[in-house]
């Protein structure tokens, strides 16, 4: 009778062990699964920071050591109140490239492009919807919309375009996240215009 109450307490003790490391197995799994929004903000600034995306998106001021990230207007992309960098079609027939000064306007065969405001602005991707953000990354879509032109250099898409899902829902709520900087960036203009 004695060995029996053992035997069922044994028992008992073991499911309930390894019923526990099943339930915190869970946990974390589901944990993995759904970030915390704060996780997938600091996330997303990890990625930014390291994929280079201020190099074109953020204008520049100039330092005694070179030109550095205008922290105020992160992310704002080529200033509507800039002069607009310019080019000769000779010059870029001589496969001459041309930078604006603070790197977020660029002139080449493709014509001119303006590095987007990508802020959480109005005037930025304040008002797009992660679709559009992942088709913009993946597809090269101005405005990430189907029926929109392609987007231009220098804008690295392709080499973003594999990133996981994850990744860029990630990068998306960081974006959504900035501050909002007002700045309507010009047209770009085709070659010539
Ligand atoms: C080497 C320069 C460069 C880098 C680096 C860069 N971009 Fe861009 N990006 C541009 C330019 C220029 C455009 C505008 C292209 C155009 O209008 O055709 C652009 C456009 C975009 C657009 C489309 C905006 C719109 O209105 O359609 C998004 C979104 C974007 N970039 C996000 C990013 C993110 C996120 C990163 C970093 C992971 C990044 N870019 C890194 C230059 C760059």
């Amino acid at each position: 009778m004695k060995k029996a109450l053992i035997f069922i307490l044994t028992v008992s003790g073991f499911i309930w062990v390894v019923s526990s490391c099943g339930s915190a197995k869970e946990d974390q799994t589901s944990a993995s699964a759904a970030p915390s929004k704060d996780n997938l903000v600091k996330r997303g600034n990890y990625l930014v920071t390291s994929m280079g995306c201020n190099d074109c998106h953020s204008p520049k001021k100039m330092g005694p050591h070179g030109p550095f990230v205008d922290t105020a207007r992160a992310l704002s992309g080529f200033q509507s109140d800039a002069p607009v960098p310019t080019a000769s079609a000779e010059d870029v027939a001589k496969h001459q490239i041309v930078f604006s000064g603070d790197l977020t306007g660029f002139v080449g065969p493709w014509g001119t492009s303006f590095a987007a405001n990508i802020t959480s602005d109005g005037t930025g991707i304040g008002n797009w919807s992660l679709d559009q953000f992942k088709n913009a990354i993946r597809n090269g879509k101005y405005m990430g919309l189907k029926e929109e032109r392609m987007l231009m250099p220098p804008m690295p898409w392709e080499a973003y375009r594999n990133l996981s899902d994850a990744d860029l829902e990630a990068i998306f709520a960081y974006l959504k996240s900035t501050k909002p900087v007002k700045n309507v960036v010009p047209s770009y203009r085709p070659p010539g215009k």
